[in-house]
């Protein structure tokens, strides 16, 4: 049995009850969302147009353990939220966005680009929230790809990206996304941690890496720590005992057999859309990727009838 599908157009989405099968609903989506101010490799920007869809009707906080650029975290605006990445440097780059957006913009602002700053933002370490965030955000606009990797002493090791223009202060992103932030606790553990005082009052989105036969592959080397297949496993038990808690869980990983199989007694849901292959315009491909919920989700989109008899439930 296949599950449903979610196909995701430049301005609608279609609900269909399988690969190629009936059309159940479709909708206009709206882009009118506060967005990340970091490119960050399998952010779910894409997805954010259905975010409000994504969460259960009510919970009292939102927690997001796999932050990397934090796409549905925005998109959704909790009123109160949990957000943590095995990062360090991450969470410090938010703390100091938090703290002093208007100090961050002012300084990203006088900042050259030029490969020789590049070089020198690279090795240096400031101690201030607010120089570390522009640090952070400096390397991710000019780095290649926007990649942040580091090796085995935390050095970042990214290449100067070579990009002719770059935008590297996006005011317009960094002062909702500091507005946004004032509602969260930002911790960097494990995303094991994050989850340990959890209740039937959260919503916890689950963002991992993904490992298997998939695009993005290549994205599995985050933090000198590799995420492997043990830790897949690891994520589904503890999601399967939060699920028990009452918690209300949702998480995103690769289109793959392997991965389904983890997650036997959850909601499935396919979501395929366009992407671009190594950023090309000129290889376009589809792409699928698993959205597995602990509660139905597809009667909250807009047009269905609840409910809906093809979710798949293992
Ligand atoms: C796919 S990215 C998340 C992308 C994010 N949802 C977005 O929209 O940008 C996965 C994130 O998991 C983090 N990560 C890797 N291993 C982790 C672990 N064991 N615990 C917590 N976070 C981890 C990485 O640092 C990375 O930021």
């Amino acid at each position: 049995m296949t599950p449903p599908e979610i196909v995701l157009g430049s301005g609608e989405a279609r609900l269909l009850s399988g690969p190629g099968g009936r059309e159940i609903t479709r909708w206009r989506l709206n882009f009118d969302l506060t967005k990340p101010f970091l490119k960050w490799a399998g952010g779910k920007q894409w997805l954010s147009p259905l975010a409000r869809y994504l969460a259960p009707e009510e919970f009292s906080v939102y927690c997001e353990p796999f932050l990397g650029a934090g796409a549905l975290f925005f998109a959704l605006g909790p009123p109160r939220a949990h957000l943590s990445d095995v990062n360090p440097e991450l969470i410090k780059a938010y703390g100091g966005v938090r703290a002093d957006v208007e100090g961050v913009i002012s300084r990203l602002d006088r900042v050259p680009y030029d490969i020789e700053t590049f070089k020198k933002m690279r090795v240096s370490r400031p101690r201030l929230d607010a120089t570390a965030a522009v640090r952070f955000i400096y390397l991710n606009r000019t780095a290649f790809n926007g990649i942040y990797r580091v090796n085995r002493n935390g050095d970042f090791n990214v290449p100067f990206g070579k990009y002719k223009n770059p935008t590297i202060c996006q005011r317009d992103r960094l002062r909702p996304a500091a507005g946004a932030l004032r509602s969260a606790t930002l911790r960097s553990h494990d995303f094991e941690t994050a989850v340990q005082n959890a209740d039937a009052s959260w919503f916890v989105y689950f963002d991992p890496p993904y490992i298997t036969g998939h695009l993005n592959n290549g994205f599995v080397k985050w933090n000198a720590r590799i995420f492997n297949w043990d830790d897949q496993a690891r994520l589904a038990q503890i999601a399967t005992e939060l699920k028990t808690r009452g918690t209300r869980v949702l998480i995103s990983n690769a289109d793959h057999p392997a991965v389904s199989g983890l997650y036997e007694s959850f909601h499935h849901l396919r979501i395929r859309r366009h992407s671009l292959v190594g950023g090309k315009a000129a290889s376009r491909k589809d792409v699928s990727e698993l959205l597995i919920s602990s509660f139905p989700i597809l009667d909250r989109l807009p047009g269905v009838r609840s409910p809906v008899p093809s979710e798949r439930l293992y």
